[in-house]
C-alpha cells in the first residue's frame, strides 16, 4: 500500500469576525471555526473527495493544507514533513510539489497575461530551462491538458469556461506537482464539460501519479473521482469511507439529506425543515448548536423524540470507526 503524501492532524482554523465598530472597539469579535479539529490522510496515487454545502469550511480545508492562510492549530505533514513549523525558506521545495486549482475561474487567471505567458511563467518560477526548453515544455503541458497550440495567444476572457480550467491544471503541472488540492474545478461548468475535465484529471492522475484533495458540494461528482470521500458540515467531518459506499449506505443523517437532495435536484438551503417549521437555514457558525451541531436540521433527531444527548453540550459526536473503513459522527447512526 503505498504511503501517505497528506497527512492532517487535528486541524483548527478559526476567523475572527467583526460584528461592527463598537463590538471590535470592545474585543468582541465573533469567532467562526471554519476549521474545527479534522483529521485525514491521502496516500500517494489517491483522490480524497470532499464534500459538503456552501459555507461548510472546503475551500478553508484546501487553503490551510496550501499554506495560504495561517492555521490556528494542528499539524499539516506533506511527506512527513509538518508544514506548520516550517519557516518559509524550507517550506518552498513542498510549494512546488503541492498546488490548488482554485474555485474561481476568472480570479485564478491574470485577465492582463496571455495563456502563453502565464504558462511560461509558471514553468519558470522554480526552474530557468532556457528558451526552446520553455517552449518544449509548454507543448507538453498543452498536450497533456488537451489543450489547442492556437490558445496560447489567447487572454483568459477569450477562452471558455472549461479552457480556463485547462490553463489553470496546465499551470499546475508546469511547476511539477504531485498533489492537487481541486476546489470546485467544475463548478460553473456544462455538464458536459464537467465530465470532461473529471475525465481529464483521472487520465493526469493515472499517466502522472498525482494525487488529489478533490473539493466539491456535488456529492455525485465526488464519488465519481475519489476513491474515499470525507462529508462536511459546519468545520468538521461527520462522516468518512470509501467512495461508493458513502452514498449508497450513508450512516450520518446529513450525508443522506445530501445525496437526497442531489438526486432530488433541490438545493438544501431554504428548503422547509423536516418538521414543517421554519427552514432547514443555511449554516450559522455563529449561532453553534450546543452538542451535535447538525440537531436542528436533522431528521433522526426529531423522529426519536429529540434525545437530550443529541444536544448535551459535553457530548459532541466524536467521528468513530465503524468498521468496513468507515467513520461516522453520531449517537445514531443510520442502519
Ligand atoms: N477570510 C475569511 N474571513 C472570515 N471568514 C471567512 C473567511 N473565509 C471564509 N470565511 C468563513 O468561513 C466559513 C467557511 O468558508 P469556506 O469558503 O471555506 O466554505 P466553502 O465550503 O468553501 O463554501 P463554498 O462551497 O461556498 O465555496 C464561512 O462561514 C465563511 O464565511
Ligand atoms: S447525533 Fe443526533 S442530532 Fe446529530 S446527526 Fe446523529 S441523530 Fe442527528
Ligand atoms: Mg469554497
Amino acid at each position: 500500500m503505498s504511503k501517505a503524501i497528506l497527512d492532517v492532524k487535528d486541524l483548527k482554523k478559526h476567523y475572527s469576525r467583526s460584528r461592527g465598530l463598537v463590538s471590535a472597539l470592545r474585543g468582541r469579535d465573533v469567532v467562526i471555526p471554519a476549521i474545527d479539529g479534522i483529521s485525514f490522510y491521502i496516500r500517494e496515487n489517491e483522490t480524497m473527495g470532499l464534500v459538503g454545502e456552501s459555507g461548510c469550511g472546503k475551500t478553508t480545508v484546501g487553503r490551510s493544507i496550501m499554506g495560504l492562510t495561517p492555521i490556528t492549530s494542528g499539524q499539516v505533514l506533506f511527506d512527513g514533513e509538518d508544514l506548520s513549523v516550517l519557516p518559509p525558506s524550507r517550506f518552498l521545495p513542498y510549494r512546488r510539489q503541492m498546488q490548488m486549482i482554485f474555485q474561481d475561474l476568472d480570479a485564478a487567471l491574470n485577465p492582463k497575461m496571455r495563456v502563453r505567458s502565464i504558462l511560461r511563467e509558471a514553468v519558470t518560477v522554480f526552474d530557468r530551462p532556457g528558451n526552446e526548453g520553455v517552449d518544449r515544455r509548454i507543448r507538453e503541458l498543452l498536450d497533456q491538458v488537451n489543450l489547442k497550440e492556437s490558445k496560447l495567444t489567447s487572454f483568459p476572457h477569450e477562452l471558455s469556461g472549461g479552457e480556463k480550467r485547462r490553463v489553470g491544471i496546465a499551470r499546475a503541472l508546469a511547476v511539477g506537482a504531485r498533489f492537487l488540492v481541486a476546489d470546485e474545478p467544475t463548478s460553473a461548468l456544462d455538464v458536459s464539460i464537467q465530465a470532461q475535465i473529471v475525465n481529464l484529471l483521472v487520465d493526469l492522475q493515472r499517466d502522472l501519479g498525482l494525487s488529489y484533495l478533490f473539493i466539491s458540494h456535488d456529492l455525485r461528482i465526488v464519488e465519481l473521482i475519489s476513491h474515499k470521500v470525507a462529508v462536511m458540515y459546519l468545520g468538521k467531518i461527520v462522516e468518512m469511507g470509501l467512495a461508493g459506499s458513502i452514498a449508497n449506505r450513508p450512516l450520518h443523517p446529513y450525508t443522506r439529506m445530501l445525496w437526497s437532495s442531489m438526486v432530488d435536484g433541490r438545493s438544501l438551503e431554504g428548503s422547509p425543515s423536516p418538521g414543517g417549521r421554519g427552514t432547514w437555514g443555511s449554516l450559522d457558525f455563529e449561532r453553534p448548536q450546543a452538542g451535535c451541531r447538525f440537531a436542528s436540521r436533522c431528521p433522526v433527531y426529531r423522529d426519536r423524540g429529540r434525545p437530550a444527548v443529541c444536544t448535551d453540550p459535553s457530548t459532541e459526536p466524536e467521528l468513530l470507526d465503524v468498521g468496513r473503513a468507515r467513520k461516522v459522527a453520531c449517537h445514531f447512526p443510520l442502519q
